[in-house]
């Protein structure tokens, strides 16, 4: 049977795979293998008894906290349940949204859109040019018909990244043409800075960029995702769309602890960069077994199997045999049943899996 699995569907493996959920690496979810801040395990427990209020509806200390770590205006940002909840509320603050979806693309892009009642174009990456922005191209698809155009930026699942001085092309653009432009940088604490374009919120009033504490801060259960643009009118219907205090006071507290982890932080920054530059070495490796893969910008890369030997679905089920989860690509718009994506666990996990796809393949 084929299924299509979120990367953090593990559960769903143990019902089908009868794999006990806790054995399963999740090389699917994009998150950081390193845990939580040691700075939130030592200072949570004393803020336990924040749940006994309702969190501050501004947020204040929060958006403070996160302006000094993302060099943002805490008046220009809004927070959330997840980057999640920041995607449906920008989508949705227009009826009937007509959009733009920059593709191969995350899957609730389209179906935010949806809910919405809207409609859904997509602009293809091309495989041939190594899934790379080709940001004048993009510029010529752009029309006054779209009231939003959603980018990933690094894209799930390419693992490709647009710099922040080539995206400006892209922003005068959309500010010329009245198009709310969402860029989704819930992996960019991954990527060189370089590639972070909320510096340009200031500049862009089309621009909302999106960003996550799930992925980089090990912390999906965290539930927090924030917004920022400078934008004021587009930030107060965003406001108005969504639920008044949907980061729950523990979460509140809990971020603002992990945030101020500068050591914690510059940990999984080196771990990550190291470890992508080293995984890389290892695929070069493989190519004589017709194994390619898109250069990585983020914490994940998106691998190009052989015509020879399993498909994406026969190796992701080899591979959670092993216990091990990957992502089949085959349901993201623009892929096929020849791509698949994992992300850089820990150092062993990660040679364990690369032997699995090496030994598939020779
Ligand atoms: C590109 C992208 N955006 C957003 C999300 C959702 O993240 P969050 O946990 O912050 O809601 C994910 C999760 O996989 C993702 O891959």
């Amino acid at each position: 049977m084929k299924e299509a699995f979120h990367g953090s569907d593990v559960e769903k493996i143990e019902e089908l795979y009868g794999i006990p959920a806790e054995e399963i690496i999740s090389f699917a979810a994009n998150v950081s293998p390193l845990g939580v801040s040691e700075k939130y395990l030592q200072g949570i427990t004393e803020k336990l008894r924040s749940v006994e209020r309702y969190p501050d509806r501004e947020y204040t200390a929060l958006r403070k906290a996160l302006g000094r770590y993302c060099k943002a205006e805490p008046r220009h940002m809004i927070v959330g349940g997840g980057s999640s909840e920041l995607i449906g509320a920008v989508i949705k603050h227009k009826k009937t949204p007509k959009a733009l979806i920059i593709a191969p693309a995350y899957a609730e892009y389209e179906r935010n859109v949806n809910i919405a009642g809207g409609e859904a174009d997509y602009y293809y990456l091309k495989s041939e040019d190594g899934f790379e922005f080709d940001i004048d191209d993009i510029c010529g698809a752009l029309s006054p018909e779209y009231d939003i155009l959603i980018v990933c930026n690094p894209v799930n699942p390419t693992s490709t990244a647009v710099a922040s001085k080539d995206i400006e092309r892209l922003l005068d653009k959309c500010d010329e043409l009245g198009i709310v432009c969402a860029v989704d940088e819930t992996y960019i604490d991954f990527a060189d800075e370089a590639y972070d374009v909320s510096p340009l919120t200031k500049k862009h009033p089309c621009l909302f960029v999106i960003r996550s504490m799930s992925k980089f801060f090990c912390a999906p259960g965290l539930r927090l995702g924030f917004g920022i643009t400078s934008n004021e009118s587009l930030l107060r219907e965003i406001g108005e769309n969504k639920d008044p205090w949907s980061v729950s006071s523990l979460s509140n507290e809990a971020a603002i602890l992990m945030l101020s982890d500068e050591a914690y932080i510059k940990k999984v920054k080196k771990y990550m960069s190291e470890e992508r530059d080293r995984i890389c070495k290892k695929l070069d490796e493989l190519k004589n077994t017709g194994i390619s893969y898109i250069r990585p910008k983020a914490n994940f890369v998106l691998v190009r199997l052989p015509g020879h030997g399993p498909s994406s679905h026969e190796l992701f089920e080899r591979a959670v045999r092993e216990r091990m989860m990957i992502r089949d690509c085959a349901d993201f718009r623009g892929l096929d049943e020849t791509y698949i994506r994992f992300c850089f666990m820990m150092r062993e996990d990660n040679d364990r899996l690369l032997s699995l796809i090496k030994e598939a393949y020779t």
